[in-house]
């Protein structure tokens, strides 16, 4: 019986000490299967003598029946650790949104097109689109910009090489490409702006080989200058948010406006920094009444309709409305410039939500 007594701790042991079912199960079968230890004490039984067989018998079932529910205890024990540990591990927080955070972010570039786009789209303009890669008419002759002519100087356009159906081909300097386009494909009265990509061949802190304009188109029967100063007047004061921001129109030439003007907004450069609002002046577009040998390129009667049009860097609008003090940061594509300037992907805006 000694022996039955080091066995039942050993055992007990053992399953105490089993620490998955698989090694639990091992003991199981050691002691309780076929061919194990307990099992080899209950088939030795007939060799006991009669007298203490019974006893024998008694005490080895009782044994049986400590270990069995032994093992159960322990698997019942081990089977709730694993279901907690899984609980843990499978842990939802129904706390959390249900769309995660939006990764990325929407360029100042992006932005201020998006937000011009709005103010424009509110006045009743629609959106035009035009070729990145123009044919010299379409960027210089029909604009009154004719071979020779010295306008074409100061473009420093990049000409690419060959030539299309005989016309050389240019990266376009200026969104007023569209303004030809539309006209030579749409009757008035219509009124449009261009937002887009464009091209010279200059590069420093205030100038990049690519750069950014939204050009805008009106032609009617009525337009007249009245109607270009209203429009750009409430749109700069809409856009940079100040209801009394100073303005100005200069007189200025474009061949393809007569007579032309550029606009100034008031600012300060107190400090070292521009700033919006004061009473120094910074140039911030230009534009003009539609030439009427432009309107006559395009196959409209220029007796009948006349218009106003006008062009804008987006870079220097995003720049002073954003305060970002480089130009040429819009493009090195860093990260950690584009969490600071960026916006929320989701955040469009608009008119009625704010710009
Ligand atoms: N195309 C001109 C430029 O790139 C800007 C411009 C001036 C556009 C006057 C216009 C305008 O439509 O009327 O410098």
């Amino acid at each position: 019986m000694e022996d039955l007594d080091a066995l039942r701790s050993d055992l007990l042991s053992a399953v105490a000490r089993a620490d998955d079912a698989q090694a639990l199960e091992d003991v199981r079968v050691a002691a309780l299967g076929r061919k194990g230890s307990v099992t080899a004490l209950m088939k030795g039984l007939g060799a006991v003598e009669a007298g203490q067989r019974k006893i024998v018998g008694a005490q080895l079932n009782q044994f049986k029946d400590i270990l069995a529910s032994a093992i159960e205890a322990r698997r019942e024990d081990l089977a709730a650790t694993a279901l907690d540990a899984r609980l843990v591990d499978e842990r939802v927080d129904v706390t959390l949104p249900v769309r995660p955070q939006a990764e990325g972010y929407i360029h100042p570039i992006s932005q201020t097109i998006d937000e011009v786009t709005a103010l424009f789209g509110e006045m009743g303009f629609s959106v035009a689109e035009g070729p990145d890669i123009e044919d010299d008419w379409h960027n210089f002759t029909a604009l009154n910009i004719p071979p020779e002519h010295p306008a074409r100087q100061e473009h420093d356009t990049f000409y690419l090489p060959g030539t299309k159906d005989g016309a050389r081909m240019v990266l376009r300097t200026h969104t007023s490409t569209v303004q030809i386009r539309t006209m030579m494909t749409t009757k008035p009265p219509l009124s449009i702006i261009v937002p887009g990509r464009t091209y010279r061949c200059d590069s420093d802190a205030t100038h990049s080989p690519m750069f950014h304009q939204v050009e805008g188109l009106v032609v009617d029967e009525g337009s007249h200058f009245g109607h270009l100063k209203g429009c750009l007047i409430d749109f700069c004061r809409a856009f940079f948010g100040v209801d009394d921001l100073p303005v100005r129109f200069r007189p200025s030439y474009f061949p393809f406006t007569e007579p032309s003007a550029e606009m100034d907004i008031g600012c300060t450069r107190e400090g070292g920094t521009l700033r919006i609002g004061g009473d120094d002046w910074l140039e911030i577009l230009g534009s003009g009444m539609v030439n009427p040998k432009v309107l006559e390129n395009c196959g409209i009667d220029d007796s009948r309709y006349q218009g106003f049009a006008f062009g804008i860097g987006i870079e220097r609008l995003a720049m002073l409305k954003y305060g970002i003090a480089d130009l040429r940061t819009f493009f090195e594509s860093d990260l950690r410039w584009l969490r600071h300037y960026g916006f929320a992907a989701l955040d469009v805006p608009t008119m009625t939500a704010g710009l």
